[in-house]
């Protein structure tokens, strides 16, 4: 499998993947960050370009998960190596709890350790939880968002495609955030949040249009 990314994110995928024992097949792709030995901790082949892409999707194997975080990078590259034929997977780290009961998680999903997850939830493709978060009942989160450290979605919430919710961000019940939003680190949502903006705060405003 691919790893997209070979920064600090993608290390934390690296992981996740040794907690289950399937880092066994791992390479990496960066086509922007230089790296003087091609490889990292001198085992995990860097791939550098779209070539040696399609090339390992062709002769090893398609699958591919995205290790980056801004919601528009992870969305461009998952439509890129998809694009080459890659079939894009989930990470879920044994060490998140998701509820048992009418959970709906696509593909391509990044669940990281202490991440909690209720019942009723809605998780879209490509979407990253990051450690820490807590999603309680009946949630929706679209495509390729990124919930960062902490960030607490109560009940009944709609997160719109491409949203990055910061760190420790609370997101009060029923509320709606707009497709390709941003929630600053440490707001409080009350009020729902239109596309393309970005909010900050206690209680959360409009900063600025995106
Ligand atoms: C929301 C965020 C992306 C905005 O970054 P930005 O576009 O560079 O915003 P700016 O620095 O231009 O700030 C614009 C205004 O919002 C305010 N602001 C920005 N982030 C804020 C926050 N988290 N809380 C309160 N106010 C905030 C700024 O003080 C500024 O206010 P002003 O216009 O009154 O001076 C960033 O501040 C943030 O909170 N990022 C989340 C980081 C995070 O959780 N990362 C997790 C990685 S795993």
């Amino acid at each position: 499998m691919i790893i997209i990314g070979a920064g600090g994110h993608a290390l934390e995928i690296l992981d996740l993947l040794s907690e289950i024992n399937k880092d066994d097949s791992i390479v990496f792709f960066d086509n922007v960050t230089p790296s003087p030995s091609g490889f990292i901790n001198d085992k995990y082949k860097i791939l550098r370009n779209f070539d040696d892409a399609l090339q390992y999707f062709n002769t090893v194997d398609n699958k591919f998960t995205l290790g980056l975080g801004s919601p528009e990078i992870r969305k461009n590259l998952c439509v890129k190596f998809e694009s080459l034929g890659g079939e894009i997977i989930s990470t879920i780290s044994p060490f998140a709890k998701i509820g048992l009961y009418s959970n709906c998680i696509d593909n391509g999903v990044n669940i990281l350790a202490n991440a909690t997850i209720s019942n009723g939830v809605t998780i879209g493709k490509g979407t990253l939880v990051y450690y820490g978060c807590i999603i309680t009942h009946d949630c929706k989160i679209g495509n390729f968002c990124e919930l960062s450290p902490g960030a607490t979605l109560l009940g009944k919430c709609i997160i719109g495609n491409n949203c990055q919710i910061g760190a420790n961000a609370s997101i009060f019940p029923n509320i709606r955030i707009g497709a390709n939003s941003i929630v600053g680190a440490g707001a409080v949502v009350r009020e729902n949040v239109p596309e393309n903006v970005m909010v900050a705060g206690v209680p959360a405003v409009i900063k600025k249009n995106l």
